[in-house]
């Protein structure tokens, strides 16, 4: 386990969160369960039948482990009535007609999908977080949370950062240990607004997880009107309205990486900054950008890149890789604890 991913189990510690796992069908998770109760930083609700998951996972000890089963649980039917009330009114894209007829339709769909069924937990406030996709698609994961928990308080979109965490060794540019990259997982070609909106969960989420704080940099492949270019003007655009909403974070746009990161080239391109060379949260102008960047940095650069972390949902939810460890588990638990607080 590294140091910084210690450091978040510790901070995680003092916060005593519920942490729903909706996919107990699965090892990994059963296995990222137990050792979440053996560390007690989190409390864990796992999703299915009790005899099941200890027949198919004889070696895990599950003490301190909650383990519920929609088909028998008591508050099964109020869920059911939650989904039912948040999609009245919404239409079903594939067949056209409403998403949910009656309540018992709703009651058939969450258990058919147990995701669904967390996502209701954490809205009903009975958990304080979720984490699910160790065996099902970023769309299917992220589906109900958009659906039903939606976004927070003066957020506007869900996005996707990385915590790009330095080698051990250390990076001469990165002046706190870690930088926070977004959004590089969710969406395609956010506006400008969306992309201010991005920016501000970022902050949010560069104080949460890690403490520092937010220098933010808006990205592009031009430095304060170095060159000129629709691209370009979405990112100035972002960044005037970043100014609007959030004017109590340090922010500046548009930069160049290298501006944003290097102090002796954000001297030369943006000398007026108290960003620029000292960036630690960077906003990337599309996914295309945001992706290849953190994977860049990680690759070439050495870093840890921890998440995708989700932000910007009224209540914290997490999408796992389907090629991840239950070591990736345990640490996306406590991810999730700290955005719970
Ligand atoms: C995010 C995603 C799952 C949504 O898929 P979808 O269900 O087809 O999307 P829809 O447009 O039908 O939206 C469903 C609901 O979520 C909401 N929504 C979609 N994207 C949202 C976002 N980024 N933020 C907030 N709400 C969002 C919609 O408003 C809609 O709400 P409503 O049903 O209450 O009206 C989908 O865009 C996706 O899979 N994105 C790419 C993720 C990916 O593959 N990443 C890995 C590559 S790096």
């Amino acid at each position: 386990m590294t140091k910084v991913v210690q450091n978040i189990i510790e901070r995680a510690a003092k916060l005593n969160k519920n942490i729903v796992l909706p996919e107990a069908e699965d090892s990994r998770v059963v296995i990222a369960a137990c050792e979440v109760a053996r560390q007690g930083f989190a409390r864990i609700t796992l999703l299915g039948n009790e005899e099941q998951i200890k027949a198919q996972n004889p070696d895990c000890n599950l003490n301190g482990v909650v383990i519920i089963n929609p088909e028998t649980y008591e508050n099964t039917n109020l869920y059911a009535q939650m989904l039912f009330d948040a999609r009245q009114g919404k239409i079903n894209k594939k067949t056209g007609q409403p998403e949910f007829a009656t309540v018992e339709a709703a009651k058939a769909n969450i258990l058919g999908d147990y995701t669904m069924y967390g996502a209701l937990m954490l809205k009903a406030g009975h958990v304080d977080g979720m984490v699910s996709g160790a065996c099902h698609s970023t769309a299917n994961t992220l589906r109900p949370g958009l659906q039903v928990i939606k976004t927070g308080a003066g957020e506007k979109i869900v996005s996707a950062c990385f915590l790009m965490v330095a080698p051990e060794q250390g990076n001469q540019y990165c002046e706190d240990g870690c930088y926070i990259y977004a959004d590089c997982a969710l969406n395609q070609n956010p506006t400008a607004e969306e992309l201010a909106y991005i920016a501000l969960s970022s902050a949010r989420s560069a104080q949460s997880i890690t403490c520092i704080t937010p220098r933010i940099a808006f990205i592009s492949h031009s430095s304060k009107g170095s060159a000129k270019h629709n691209d370009v003007t979405k990112v100035t655009e972002a960044f005037n309205i970043f100014k609007q909403i959030a004017p109590e974070y340090n922010a500046d746009g548009e930069l160049q990486f290298d501006a944003a990161i290097v102090p002796s080239v954000a001297k030369s391109k943006a000398p007026n900054s108290t960003v620029a060379g000292h960036a630690n949260v960077l906003i990337f102008p599309d996914l295309d950008a945001g992706n290849t960047n953190y994977k860049n940095t990680e690759r070439l650069g050495g870093f840890q890149a921890v998440g995708p972390i989700c932000q910007g949902f009224a209540k914290p939810i997490n999408d796992l890789s389907r090629g991840c460890s239950s070591e990736d588990i345990v640490a996306t638990v406590a991810i999730t604890a700290l955005q719970a607080q």
